[in-house]
């Protein structure tokens, strides 16, 4: 890998070397986030004389064959793309804790309910914290750790201080977290401790927690993990590609993505637009947000001035993952709803449930947040957005397991009121499958099974 990549300004279009970073990584001109590009190759560079192209059979050949490797950066489902994302001068400095390579599983009970034949999720909860976050993480706290930090730092709803917890100790550093107090899935909290980081749980919202932090890196010697980190966004296109090899080169017609801080659309966004610039596509599929009901400034902002601006809101949804009023990466995610051609949706904490039971029946399971993809399918569909014969992929983004409350309080009937239920009652019932709690009598377990049978 060489040291191949500048900084554009997605507001203002400046583009900056690395070294002159910020260390909020926000322009000095106009206060936007900024987004790496290569300028032998990148979409955003215009390169128009292709003669630095990599030769797109040659990629899919080699990030094939690295898979048999036992080299550890190519058994990486990041770093096996490296050639897509050339952020470090030394292959050395990588952290990796064999992240990526995740499963696109068929979604066989969601396709026959909703007639979309050719369903998919796209799991990434498969990974080694149980999110998302991984992939974005191996890549930026790699060029922490090659730029000499010592500590690293986020502001989380709880997948993020996980992950960058893991890597952290896994490179030997430190880690600060800031977690709204009470306000996070117990299962994410407790791998930060696991993970050995500084936990604060401050008596605020996540974008209170941002807001501290701002004021941290600037005052202290941390690098900031938050997903305005260019670098995250890097890490975080490579489930793209895989979802492109895993479907033979043929993307898909839709790829759904859940919405809170709104970086995770953009990087694959921006991933699908490369890809067809590269010649390894030859399109890009229509990508769509869907935010909960009560932490919706995108949908908002849509439905209002098409996402000319926003205005942040109080957020309140049980998908805590998602609980963000005030999203840091807007502007990238409506420039990709855009150029893709995609929507933006909101859901209910009704549909939330359902659809989280519905993926759970499969056998698959995932946290909450990432169940506004379904809720979010059947609404297009309802909407006559999307037809029978589209391939559609759903990003699943945290494992099941972040968030068992959830689904324990929904089995029991304890999670949502009852002005919640309207018109979904019967159907959430016909998912719900509370435990009985019964003495250790051979009879009565038959009885039981006897009734679940019927
Ligand atoms: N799904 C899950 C499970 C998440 O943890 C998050 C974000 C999202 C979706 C939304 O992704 O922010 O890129 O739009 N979690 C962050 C965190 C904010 O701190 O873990 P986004």
């Amino acid at each position: 890998m060489q040291d191949t990549h500048q900084l554009r300004c997605t507001g203002c279009a400046r583009v900056i070397a690395h070294e002159d970073l910020k260390e909020n990584f926000r322009c000095a001109e106009c206060g936007d986030l900024f987004e790496v590009e290569y300028p032998a190759w990148s979409v955003q560079a215009g390169t128009s004389a292709k003669r630095n192209f990599p030769n797109p059979s040659a990629l899919r050949w080699l990030w094939k064959e690295r898979r048999t490797s036992t080299d550890l950066k190519d058994q990486s489902g990041v770093w096996r793309f490296r050639d897509l994302l050339p952020i470090l001068r030394d292959e050395d400095s990588i952290v990796s804790l064999r992240e990526g390579n995740t499963p696109l599983y068929a979604l066989y009970r969601a396709a026959r309910a909703t007639g979309i034949a050719s369903l998919y999720a796209k799991h990434q909860g498969m990974n080694p914290t149980g999110s998302f976050k991984d992939t974005g993480m191996t890549a930026a706290l790699s060029v922490a750790r090659e730029r000499g930090f010592a500590w690293v730092a986020c502001a989380s709803t709880g997948n993020t201080s996980a992950a960058m917890a893991a890597y952290a100790a896994r490179a030997g550093m430190r880690s600060l977290v800031l977690i709204p107090e009470g306000k996070i899935a117990w299962g994410k909290l407790s791998q930060a401790l696991d993970y050995g980081a500084l936990t604060c749980q401050l008596r605020t919202d996540f974008d209170g927690c941002v807001r501290v932090l701002a004021e941290i890196v600037r005052r202290a010697p941390v690098y900031l993990l938050n997903s305005v980190n260019p670098y995250r966004l890097e890490g975080q296109k490579t489930p793209a590609l895989e979802i492109a090899e895993e479907l033979d080169w043929r993307v898909p017609d839709h790829l759904i993505v859940p919405g809170g801080n709104l970086a995770n659309s953009s990087a694959l966004g921006k991933a699908f637009l490369e890809m067809k610039h590269l010649g390894l596509t030859d399109r890009v599929p229509k990508i769509s947000v869907v935010q909960a009901e009560g932490a919706n400034p995108l949908y908002r902002s849509m439905q209002a001035n098409d996402g000319q601006s926003i205005t942040p809101v109080e957020a309140h949804t049980r998908a805590s993952a998602i609980r963000i009023g005030n999203p840091a990466s807007w502007r990238k995610a409506v420039r990709v709803v855009h150029a893709s051609g995609g929507w933006v949706e909101q859901v209910s904490e009704a549909e939330i449930a359902l659809a989280k039971a519905e993926i759970g029946a499969e056998g698959i399971g995932c946290e909450p947040a990432s169940a506004v993809t379904l809720a979010g399918l059947k609404r297009f569909i309802g909407a006559g957005k999307i037809e029978a014969s589209e391939t559609v992929v759903l990003l699943l983004t945290g494992h099941t397991l972040k968030d068992s409350d959830y689904t324990i309080q929904y089995h029991r009937g304890d999670l949502l009121r009852d002005d919640e239920l309207t018109t979904l009652r019967s159907e959430i019932d016909s998912t719900r499958r509370n435990t009985v709690e019964l003495e250790a009598d051979v009879d009565q377990v038959l009885r039981a099974l006897e009734r679940a049978a019927q």
